[in-house]
C-alpha cells in the first residue's frame, strides 16, 4: 500500500489554494453544469468560478489532511433544499457521466465524502441544507434528515421529551446522521439498546436511476444495506425515521483515570472481564493514552444504586462516590464526549464548528478474547513512543451482541468483548508521516491479539489500508455501471443498465425540475 504523501502547508495557504481545478475534467462535465441549472436553482450551486465554493467546501471538512492543494476536489458543488435537487444532481450526472459523492457531517476519517483518492471528476451533493427533525412523542420516533448531526437529534429528542426519550448514536454531536447511520452508529447506549442501526424503522432514498424510494419501494434487501454497509454504494439517503428509546431523566456518569504508575495496566487487564459482563444498564469504555487509562461510565441509573454495582463487580477501579455526577442524559453525552470532568450546557450539542488545527489516522479492531496482562504492559510502551497516539475501547455485550449477525451489515454482535480504535493525529499543514507509520506498526504489532479470519473493523472508522476498488480506465472493480462508487464502496452485483427500466411498486415522488426525460 503505498504511503500518501501531503505536503507541508500552514492552514491558511491551504484555504486559498483550497480549489484547485479538477484533474480530470471531461468534454461532458459542461453539458452537465448546464443541466444542473436547467434543474436546481443557481444559488444551490457552487462551481469553480464562484466565490464561495472554497468556503462551502471547507465547511464540512473533518480532518484537514484532506484539505491541501493536492486533493481532488469536486467539480462543483450542490445542496439541496428538497429531494428534487437530490434527483435532478443524480440524473443530470448519469446523463453526462458525471458521478456523485455525498455528504453529511464530513467525518469521513478519510475524507471520501468529499474528494477522491484517484483523478476523478465528480459532484458533491452537499446535505447541510437538509437538517431538520421532527420528533413524535406520543410514539416514540422521530424523522431526521441526513444533512442533521448527531447533537441536533440528541438535542431535540431531549427537548421535545423532557429528557426521558434518548437516541443511541456516536458520542461526537458534530457527526452527521447520514453516514453515521449508513456505516452502524454507537454510543453509550450500545450495551442497553444496541446501535443506531438497529433502530431504524424507515428511510427515504435516492436512487442510481433517480428515483425517490422509501423502505417499502426500496425493498428488503437494499433498506438492510444502507443500515450498516454504507449509503454511499448505494445512493442518497435523505431523511430516516427511528425508534427513541427510553432514558430516566437523571443518569448517573464518572470519569476515572489510572495512571500506569497506579496500576493501570491491572485494572485495563480485568476490565476485559467485566467490561461486557455488567449489567445493560452500565457502560464502561477507557482511553488509553500515554500513561493513563481513563475510564469514562454512563449509567442509567442513580449513583446511589450504582456504588455498589461498582464495590461487588469491579472493585479494581477504586470507583467512589466523589467520582459520581447525575445529569440528564442528553448532558451525559457532552460530559463523556468532552471528559473534562466540568458539565457542559446542553445547547452544546448544536454546535457545529470543528477544529482544523488536528490532522488524524486511525484504525480499528475487534477483540473476542481478553488480551494478555503482559501485552497490555507493551501496549503502554506503544503509546509513548509517540504521543498523541489514543486507543479508545468500548464494551460490547447486551443488547449490541443480542442481535443476529445477518440482521444487519453491521455483524460484530455475539462474542465480541470489545471494539479497538486507534488513532494518531499531528499538527494540520505537517505531513504525519511518522504518525501514519506508527498507527500501522501497532496495527501490526496487535494482529495475534485481536478478531482473525477476518480481521474484522468497524466500517465507520474508514481505513484505507484495509483495501480499494481498482479503477482501471474509469471501471472500477468489477462493474463498469457502478455509478455510486468511492474508494472502498460495494460494486452492484446486477448491471444497473439491466434494471434501468423498474419501476418501484411505490414511489414516494419523482418530480424534477428542468430535467424531462429518465435515463
Ligand atoms: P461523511 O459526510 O463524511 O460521510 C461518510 C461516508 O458516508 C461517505 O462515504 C459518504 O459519501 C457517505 N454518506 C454520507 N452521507 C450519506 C447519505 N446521506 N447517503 C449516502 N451516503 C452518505 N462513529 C461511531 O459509531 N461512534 C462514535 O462515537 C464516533 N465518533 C466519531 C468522532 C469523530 C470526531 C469522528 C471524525 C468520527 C466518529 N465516528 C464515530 C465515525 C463516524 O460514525 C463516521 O465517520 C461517519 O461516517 C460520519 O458520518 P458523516 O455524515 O459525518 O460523514
Amino acid at each position: 500500500m503505498a504511503v500518501l504523501r501531503f505536503r507541508a502547508l500552514v492552514l491558511t495557504v491551504c484555504l486559498v489554494c483550497f480549489y484547485a481545478p479538477t484533474p480530470s475534467s471531461s468534454a461532458s462535465s459542461g453539458d452537465f453544469l448546464h443541466c444542473l441549472s436547467a434543474s436546481i436553482p443557481s444559488k444551490l450551486i457552487f462551481t469553480q468560478s464562484s466565490p464561495s465554493i472554497t468556503s462551502v467546501l471547507a465547511a464540512y471538512i473533518r480532518n484537514p489532511r484532506f484539505s491541501t492543494p493536492g486533493t481532488v476536489r469536486p467539480l462543483c458543488i450542490v445542496r439541496p433544499t428538497n429531494a428534487s435537487h437530490a434527483q435532478a444532481t443524480v440524473l443530470c450526472g448519469r446523463r453526462h457521466g458525471v458521478r456523485v459523492r455525498v455528504r453529511s457531517g464530513g467525518h469521513d476519517y478519510e475524507g471520501l465524502s468529499y474528494r477522491s483518492v484517484q483523478p476523478e471528476t465528480f459532484a458533491l451533493v452537499d446535505l447541510a441544507n437538509l437538517r431538520s427533525v421532527r420528533v413524535d412523542r406520543a410514539r416514540a420516533t422521530a424523522w431526521v434528515d441526513s444533512g442533521a448531526t448527531v447533537g441536533e437529534l440528541y438535542y431535540a429528542v431531549t427537548k421535545a421529551s423532557g429528557d426521558q426519550l434518548a437516541f443511541l448514536a456516536g458520542l461526537c454531536p458534530t457527526i452527521g446522521v447520514g453516514g453515521h447511520f449508513c456505516g452502524g452508529g454507537f454510543g453509550l447506549l450500545l450495551r442497553k439498546y444496541g446501535i443506531a442501526v438497529d433502530h431504524i424503522i424507515d428511510a427515504v432514498l435516492v436512487d442510481a436511476q433517480g428515483w425517490l424510494l422509501d423502505k417499502k419501494a426500496m425493498g428488503r434487501e437494499l433498506f438492510w444495506a444502507i443500515r450498516g454497509s454504507g449509503g454511499e454504494s448505494f445512493g442518497i439517503v435523505l431523511s430516516w425515521r427511528v425508534r427513541l428509546v427510553p432514558v430516566p431523566p437523571k443518569v448517573a456518569s464518572f470519569i476515572v483515570p489510572v495512571s500506569v504508575n497506579d496500576g493501570a495496566v491491572d485494572v485495563l487487564t480485568k476490565w476485559q472481564e467485566v467490561g461486557a459482563a455488567l449489567p445493560d444498564d452500565l457502560f464502561i469504555r477507557v482511553i488509553v493514552t500515554n500513561g493513563w487509562a481513563s475510564f469514562q461510565s454512563l449509567y442509567l441509573g442513580t449513583c446511589d444504586a450504582l456504588l455498589p454495582v461498582m464495590r461487588g463487580r469491579f472493585p479494581e477501579l477504586g470507583m467512589n462516590r466523589s467520582h459520581c455526577r447525575e445529569m440528564s442524559w442528553a448532558e451525559s453525552v457532552l460530559y463523556v464526549y468532552v471528559g473534562s470532568g466540568q458539565p457542559i450546557p446542553v445547547t452544546d450539542l448544536l454546535n457545529r464548528t470543528t477544529s482544523m488545527d488536528t490532522s488524524y489516522k486511525v484504525a480499528s479492531d475487534y477483540v473476542r478474547r481478553a488480551i494478555p496482562r503482559d501485552v497490555w504492559a507493551e501496549i503502554f510502551g506503544w503509546l509513548a513512543k509517540l504521543d498523541p497516539g489514543i486507543m479508545i475501547v468500548d464494551p460490547y455485550g447486551g443488547a449490541i451482541s443480542a442481535v443476529p449477525e445477518a440482521a444487519t451489515p453491521f455483524p460484530h454482535r455475539g462474542g465480541v468483548l470489545y471494539n479497538i480504535y486507534y488513532q494518531n493525529s499531528w499538527a494540520a499543514g505537517n505531513d504525519g508521516e511518522p504518525n501514519v507509520r506508527w498507527i500501522r506498526d501497532l496495527y501490526a504489532f496487535m494482529a495475534p491479539y485481536v478478531s482473525k479470519n477476518p480481521r474484522e473493523a468497524y466500517f465507520n472508522y474508514r481505513d484505507l489500508d484495509l483495501g480499494r476498488n481498482v479503477v482501471v480506465g474509469n471501471v472500477s472493480s468489477y462493474n463498469p455501471d457502478d455509478y455510486f462508487r468511492n474508494e472502498q464502496s460495494i460494486p452492484p452485483l446486477v448491471p444497473v443498465s439491466f434494471i434501468s427500466n423498474r419501476v418501484p411498486a411505490s414511489v414516494v415522488g419523482h418530480k424534477v425540475y428542468g430535467v424531462k426525460e429518465k435515463i
